[in-house]
């Protein structure tokens, strides 16, 4: 069908009475009519913090982003609440020799993940939230989420049940470290429930969860890898979701909810935000989406080809998200997204 306007021409271009370019005619006109934007306190600045090294690391697949040291998570956490975030979620990465089967440096007070959390609740106290990954495989010798068995077919599978009793004892000692929200990535089933009852008991009921309820076994999370400098031979398959499904998203945040999360993330962002919008639709509680790692690198390799314009990239890609219905964005962008919104530019 021809629109009328080209078979009447421009002289009666009047009669078009709907012209959504109105709204678009000014910075001042886009502004008041945006329905979404970007607030640094949505934000969530992922930091990565490691064992035994003594200056900060950068991170070679995340350029931008290191392994830091705990003198250099701390000024990374202060730069984050200087420009308004209010929540960051960190990562351990132990030293070699303390990896073994089970992860124990996971749980141990003075593993590098739990000495960062305390650090950094013992400066900043309830400013700012510290939520914290609460999985194995940063911590294990085989880089699997958790511990591993033979089932009766004489096959190596992680242990689905092991791997929550180690979690519950991983979130208490992130809860006696001093983190608000503990973070549950392994996607163990009924994990969210172990932790919440593990946590309870040990008198940490004003502890959160925030689930990791829609987690794909996803090539976006390749560059993790090195930051975390992941001992993992083959895949997740296993545990993580197939990027083929989507009602098995809506089950996994359903469930998380039942079993008491405070907060269901879906996760990587970007190539997901089907499963995002729908399960900010039903989701009775808040929402989260991370902007994983490779999400980050891609930005990175073609900015620094000059193939794309870095900061309207970022800007473009996180505000897309919070249209797809996230009330919150992990991501390694949060501080300098936050300076940048402070500054004024979006
Ligand atoms: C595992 C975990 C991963 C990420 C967060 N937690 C990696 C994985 O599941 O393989 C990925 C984060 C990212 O890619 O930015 N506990």
């Amino acid at each position: 069908m021809t629109h009328p306007n080209r078979e009447t021409g421009p002289r009666e271009a009047a009669e078009l009475i709907r012209r959504p370019r109105r709204l678009r005619t000014s910075p001042a006109m886009r502004d008041l009519v945006a329905e979404y934007r970007l607030h640094p306190e949505d934000l969530i600045q992922v930091l990565f913090v490691r064992d035994g090294i003594e200056e900060p690391a950068e991170i070679s697949s995340m350029p931008g982003q290191y392994q830091h040291t705990l003198a250099s998570v701390l000024e990374a956490v202060r730069r984050a609440e200087a420009a308004g975030v209010r929540c960051v979620d960190l990562f351990g990465v132990p030293r070699e020799e303390d990896k073994d089967a089970d992860g124990s440096a996971a749980w141990h007070p003075e593993g590098i993940l739990n000495r960062a959390i305390r650090a950094i609740r013992e400066e900043f106290g309830d400013r700012l939230v510290i939520m914290a990954d609460t999985c194995l495989d940063e911590f294990t010798d085989h880089g699997h989420c958790g511990p591993l068995t033979t089932d009766p077919k004489g096959r190596t599978v992680v242990d689905n049940d092991a791997s929550v009793a180690l979690y519950r004892r991983m979130a208490v000692s992130q809860a006696e470290a001093g983190a608000h929200v503990v973070s549950p990535s392994g996607m163990m089933d009924g994990q969210i429930a172990g932790i919440r009852e593990a946590l309870d008991a040990a008198g940490f009921a004003d502890v959160s969860v925030m689930a990791y309820s829609a987690k794909y076994a996803s090539a976006f999370f390749g560059p993790f890898r090195d930051a975390v400098g992941s001992s993992l031979t083959g895949d997740r398959k296993t545990y993580q979701q197939d990027p083929a499904n989507r009602r098995e998203s809506l089950l996994e945040a359903r469930l998380d909810v039942e079993e008491g999360a405070d907060m269901v993330m879906v996760k990587p962002a970007l190539a997901y935000l089907d499963i995002l919008r729908e399960v900010a639709e039903e989701s009775p509680v808040p929402v989260a989406a991370y902007h994983v790692s490779g999400e980050y690198a891609m930005i990175e390799a073609a900015a620094a080809n000059g193939w794309v314009d870095r900061e309207r990239i970022v800007l473009e890609s996180l505000t897309s998200i919070r249209r797809a219905g996230a009330d919150m964005i992990l991501t390694y962008y949060a501080t300098e997204v936050a300076e940048w919104l402070r500054d004024g530019r979006r």
